[in-house]
């Protein structure tokens, strides 16, 4: 009986080991454990959402009004406490370089969530740019709000509630939008071909227009991938980088549009 136990009890700890490699490891598995398992089991026991976990954490430890010391909470709670779906630190270093360089007037962002890459890319723009951010999720949207407005960059960004290919049509009307400089794309996977095609076919995008893509490896955008890097409409540019708060390859997809 003893025996059997003492079995049983050996093959738990072989398999927790083999997924706790392999979720260092394997960037599907890490995914599956901090969006599946990880985050349940924290929702379970908290009652909050993970959004609202590092509002939380962003409001007990940020300045307000500094947008960097808002950043910087976000990225202490995620790479210590919990993993989240943020840009996160050595990407957010390209997309800083990106805006920096860009220096844009205009900005769309498809994929807001808690606001993050929102606060990063608003801190570095002029005062006078615009920033128009679009979250699906009502929920996610809330919590991006008032981080937005800790960070004070309220006034420069527009979040925008809805899904990105009903939105996108309609920003030449509604907010009167001529053109963007910079769309940096970070929602569903699966979306970043087919609004990248509503993006030309609404003439949101002009001479010059930089198109900045992130996680075009982990979990991969394959099919936006192969469009972007063979139209001859595009020049484009691979960034390798890390999964965010993690140690598994992933990287940014910079793409020119020449008209
Ligand atoms: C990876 S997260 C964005 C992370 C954020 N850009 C950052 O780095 O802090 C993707 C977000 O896109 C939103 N989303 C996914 N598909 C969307 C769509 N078609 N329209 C609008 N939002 C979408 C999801 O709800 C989710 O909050």
């Amino acid at each position: 009986m003893l025996y059997m136990v003492a079995l049983a009890a050996g093959i738990v700890l072989v398999g927790i080991l083999l997924v706790h490699r392999q979720v260092r490891r394997n960037g599907r598995w890490a995914l599956w454990w901090h969006d599946r398992v990880d985050e349940n089991i924290r929702d379970f026991l908290t009652r909050i959402s993970r959004p609202e976990r590092i509002l939380a954490y962003v409001k007990k430890h940020a300045v307000p009004g500094d947008a960097e010391s808002v950043a910087n909470a976000i990225d202490a709670y995620c790479s210590g406490v919990e993993w989240a779906m943020n840009i996160g630190i050595d990407k957010g270093k390209i997309l800083d370089r990106v805006v920096s360089e860009t220096d844009p007037d205009t900005v769309l962002e498809l994929g807001t969530y808690c606001g993050y890459s929102t606060v990063r890319i608003g801190k570095l723009l002029r005062p006078e740019a615009r920033l128009i951010t679009i979250e699906m999720n009502p929920d996610y949207a809330k919590v991006a709000k008032q981080i937005i407005a800790l960070a004070g960059l309220d006034s420069k960004v527009e979040i925008l509630v809805g899904s990105s290919s009903e939105l996108i049509p309609q920003l030449k009307k509604k907010l009167d939008i001529k053109t963007l400089d910079l769309v940096f794309i970070d929602h569903w996977k699966e979306c970043y071909l087919p609004d990248t095609r509503c993006l030309e076919e609404s003439g949101l995008l002009h001479k010059g227009t930089v198109l900045l893509a992130d996680n075009v490896v982990c979990p991969g955008a394959p099919e936006y991938v192969k469009y972007i890097r063979n139209s001859s409409r595009y020049r484009s540019e691979y960034f390798s980088s890390r999964l965010e708060y993690l140690q598994v390859e992933d990287g940014l997809e910079k793409s020119v549009f020449l008209g």
